[in-house]
């Protein structure tokens, strides 16, 4: 065949991901998590994430092309996440991809992080629609990007201009009392809770704010009217009840969340969403995203969970994307970039 096959290589956060792909076909995509060793510090330590990434990258590397059946030397490039992300973190990825191009002679592709949670639904769904809105929604960011091109112009409409999304689910697991990372627990406990028991603020949807931050979104004033409303109740002495509240608050986030996404394409002339990144596995979210793009006229598409999560394999999809459309790989002299733009 001749579909380029691309290893991809993830470290921005706190999942060691490696993934290979053979065109738009993925082979694998292994992840080695350090979640567990930042659950008491309730949040990711960067420290701590990069010395996990360095114990586990050789052994996650040797695990993917185990179980993909092929030999490093077959590989055609080498991509990994170049920013934004942790520092410390990204180093360890960036510096074990240009190891691996240059032992191996292969090009290396440095890659956008956010690109990559777009790209990553290549492999899940087929080719991506042209322009495509992506709404990413994660524990570090927040964003709706219209995608012209997944290996190009990407450009971004709005973002948080406080707390992410996950970073919002987090926070409120921690006050009612839920284990980290909280997003998983608060829609679990959801299910059982009524949406409509505390109408909690829809942050930047004023009439004035949809003139200024249209958008934009802003999840800390949410985050806080929880906490407020939690602590009245435990100063009454009265019970706390966590399911209505995680009910109320995730009504709350994925209304704004997929009213604007819904306004981007109309605006925009788009007729396909993506939603991807951690946040995009819950499931309220993608309820009211596929009721609301059905209403709207708007087909939607939604990585399965796993690749909705940090991973390698979204690297990879975006490397051979880039081979695919021809564009220049990067120099061995890449540099990590925290904060790269999208
Ligand atoms: O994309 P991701 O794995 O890492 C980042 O780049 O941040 O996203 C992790 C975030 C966490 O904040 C986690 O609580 C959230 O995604 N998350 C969820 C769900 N599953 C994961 N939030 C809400 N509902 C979920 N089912
Ligand atoms: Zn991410």
């Amino acid at each position: 065949t001749d579909q380029p096959l691309v290893l991809g290589i993830e470290t921005s956060c706190d999942e060691t991901g490696v993934g290979i792909v053979r065109g738009e076909t993925l082979l694998v995509d292994a992840v080695a998590s350090s979640v567990d060793e930042h659950a008491r510090f309730g949040g990711v330590v960067p420290e701590v994430a990069s010395r996990a990434h360095l114990e586990a990258m050789v052994p996650t590397i040797e695990r993917a092309s185990r179980e993909a059946g092929i030999r490093l030397e077959d590989v055609d490039a080498v991509a990994v996440t170049s920013g934004p992300g942790l520092a410390g973190a990204l180093l360890v990825g960036v510096a074990s991809a240009k190891a691996l191009a240059v032992a191996l002679g292969k090009p290396l592709y440095g890659v956008n992080h956010l690109a990559a949670h777009v790209a990553v639904d290549i492999v899940e769904h087929g080719p991506l629609p042209e322009p495509t809105m992506a709404m990413l929604v994660s524990g570090g960011h927040s964003s709706l990007l219209l995608v012209p091109d997944v290996t190009h112009d990407i450009r971004s409409l709005g973002s948080t201009i406080d707390d992410a999304a996950g970073e919002a689910f987090d926070k409120v697991a921690r006050v009612l009392g839920l284990p980290f990372p909280g997003g998983p627990y608060v829609d679990r406990a959801a299910r059982e809770g009524d949406a409509a028991y505390i109408d909690f603020p829809r942050g930047l949807t004023s009439r004035r704010d949809m003139e200024r931050h249209r958008f934009d979104f802003s999840f800390s004033g949410l985050k806080t009217a929880v906490a407020r409303w939690v602590e009245a109740r435990e100063r009454d002495g009265q019970p706390v009840p966590v399911a209505d509240v995680a009910a109320s608050f995730q009504e709350a986030v994925t209304d704004v969340l997929t009213r604007k996404a819904v306004l981007a394409c109309r605006e925009n002339g788009v007729e396909d969403l993506l939603i991807g990144g951690g946040v995009a596995a819950n499931s309220r979210l993608r309820a009211m995203a596929q009721e609301r793009c059905d209403a709207a006229g708007i087909r939607l598409r939604v990585p399965r969970p796993g690749l909705c999560t940090d991973n390698g394999a979204m690297v990879a999809s975006l490397g051979a994307q880039m081979v695919a459309r021809g564009r220049t790989p990067s120099p061995l002299d890449l540099p990590a970039d925290s904060s790269m733009p999208v």
